[in-house]
């Protein structure tokens, strides 16, 4: 899809060029802005000006558009290597018990994270100490360092934001 805007860009450029050549070249350009009314002056920067807003922001966003749709995470969300990993450790240790819209979790012993919404900082509590208030039980120690955080850090994301 990119490679597509790419072509339709110099698609545009080459339009241009055959414009200014068909108009009597570069000279032919020059002349007629020397010569020419104030308007036929303004017209050039008009013209000017959209190639300027076609590269400056279609081109650009466009692309920016049609890259989301290419995107391997949930619903267009760009995931990171770590939180790549983060997903995949989640799915292993994680979904049984929690509900998570973007890993199609639905375990209903913990609190649902698209509710809760937990920071880095909660969720790296809740691995290390585990949690057991009453409202059933999560062990403690699921994961360790680096693996935890790339966790915390897909939750982070992810919470709250696929539905
Ligand atoms: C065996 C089921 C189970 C598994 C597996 C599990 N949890 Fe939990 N989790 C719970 C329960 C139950 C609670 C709530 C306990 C309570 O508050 O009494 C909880 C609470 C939480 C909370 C909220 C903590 C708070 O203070 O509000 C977070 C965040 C969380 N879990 C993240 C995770 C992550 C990340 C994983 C995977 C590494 C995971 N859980 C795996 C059962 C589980």
């Amino acid at each position: 899809m990119t490679g597509l805007v790419i072509v339709l860009a110099f698609l545009a450029l080459g339009a241009a060029v055959v414009f200014v050549a068909m108009s009597g070249g570069p000279q032919g350009t020059r002349r007629r802005l020397s010569s020419e009314s104030r308007r036929g002056t303004k017209g050039v920067g008009l013209a000017v000006g959209a190639v300027m807003v076609l590269f400056g922001v279609a081109v650009p966003g466009l692309t920016f558009a049609l890259s989301g749709d290419e995107s391997d995470g949930p619903a267009g969300l760009e995931l990171n290597a770590v939180q790549t990993e983060g997903r995949e450790l989640f799915a292993e240790n994680c979904s049984t018990c929690h509900i998570l819209s973007a890993s199609n979790a639905v375990g209903r012993v913990g609190p649902n994270l698209d509710v809760l919404r937990p920071n880095v900082d909660l969720t790296l509590d809740a691995i290390a100490n585990g949690r057991a208030r009453g409202a059933g039980q999560m062990p403690a120690g699921l994961l360790q360092g680096e693996q935890a955080s790339a966790v915390a850090q897909y939750i982070d994301l992810v919470a709250g934001r696929v539905r």
